[in-house]
């Protein structure tokens, strides 16, 4: 019987359909997905914090209304991925322990500090352009939840990378402090940026069983190159410089060629000694204290809406 079961569930995906809650599936890939989506649902909630960070200064009410919209679209997009897990059998309150209890991960881009409003226009330039081009993808991942789930983060996300775009061509038309703060914000966030692409494949433990899987559609590496394949124009509509000497085209690839990320930084930054991990941990664990009275109040009311209805 469980050989027929694999059978099925190997079809489905050789078919290119999708995996249902109530399908069969393996346990190596129930358990991949609660990985990588727990991780991307955290990911969303602790990338709240470097923007949030500016919107009680954000310079105009426009730019204020704008970032304000975003950061919630973030809040947002972690709870339908959180309700994703809870299709596979997570259970929310212990992913959430989880991540406080630094069991699990979150992306690394979000340990980064936000110096100044010129890092508000290339978050969204630089980090939401690298989930789009992460993201876009995984639209077709082979579970249906999380794919579906993709397709209206991505809107979003192209929502947020555009008003950061737009923001950083307004800066890069003022002063010449302004366009000095668009580049500096620029040299610090493009490797970061660059790793939040993952390990390179030939040091990625995950990538050719979710590749197989169809859970990841394009490798670490093919992201990494699209990406900088389509972010060098931009820089250069924007009157910026990216901060890698190695960065050419090469007409024989048709890709552009770019220097190593500095891997030990990102290695470090895992094991928790990025710029701010302790700093977005302890805020994420006092957000979850001070919420106590609401997740006990939304529990006394349940249970006695539950007795009403058994009276
Ligand atoms: N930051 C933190 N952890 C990372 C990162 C990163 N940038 N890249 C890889 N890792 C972790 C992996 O989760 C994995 O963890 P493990 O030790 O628990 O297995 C380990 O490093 C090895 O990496 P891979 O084998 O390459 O892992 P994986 O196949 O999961 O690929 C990737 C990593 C590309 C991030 C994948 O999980 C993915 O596409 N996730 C969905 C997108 C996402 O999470 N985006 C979050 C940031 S974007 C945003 O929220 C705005």
């Amino acid at each position: 019987a469980l050989a027929a079961l694999e059978q099925r569930f190997a079809r489905t995906i050789a078919a290119d359909h999708r995996i249902e809650p109530r399908d069969w599936m393996p346990d190596a890939y129930r358990r991949t997905l609660i990985r990588q989506i727990a991780q991307h649902a955290h990911s969303e909630i602790i990338g709240m914090q470097p923007e949030g960070n500016w919107i009680s200064r954000a310079p105009s009410l426009r730019r204020k209304a704008i970032l304000l919209a975003k950061v919630q679209d973030e809040a947002g997009h972690g709870l339908y991925l959180y309700a994703a897990t809870e299709t596979l059998g997570a259970d929310r309150a212990d992913l959430t322990r989880k991540l406080i209890e630094g069991r699990q991960r979150y992306s690394s881009i979000f340990n980064y500090p936000t110096l100044t409003f010129a890092d508000v226009g290339v978050i969204g330039w630089l980090v939401d352009g690298a989930a789009i081009c992460n993201q876009v993808p995984l639209c077709r991942t082979s579970y249906g939840p999380y794919a579906r789930a993709m397709i209206r983060i991505c809107k979003e996300e192209s929502f947020h990378q555009r008003q950061g775009y737009e923001l950083l061509l307004t800066m890069m038309s003022g002063t010449e402090q302004q366009r000095r703060m668009v580049q500096e914000a620029t040299d610090r966030w493009w490797w970061p940026a660059l790793m939040m692409f993952g390990p390179p494949d030939a040091d990625s433990p995950n990538t050719a069983q979710s590749m197989a899987w169809r859970i990841k559609r394009d490798t670490n590496d093919e992201l990494r190159q699209k990406f900088v394949d389509m972010t060098v124009p931009q820089a250069e509509k924007l009157g910026v410089t990216l901060p890698d000497p190695e960065l050419r085209w090469n007409p024989e690839r048709g890709h552009y060629d770019f220097g190593t990320p500095d891997w030990a930084e990102f290695k470090q930054v895992l094991a928790g000694n990025g710029p701010c991990n302790a700093q977005r941990l302890a805020h994420r664990r006092r957000a979850h204290e001070d919420g106590a009275w609401v997740r006990e109040a939304a529990s006394a009311y349940a249970a006695k809406q539950a007795a009403r209805a058994a009276a």
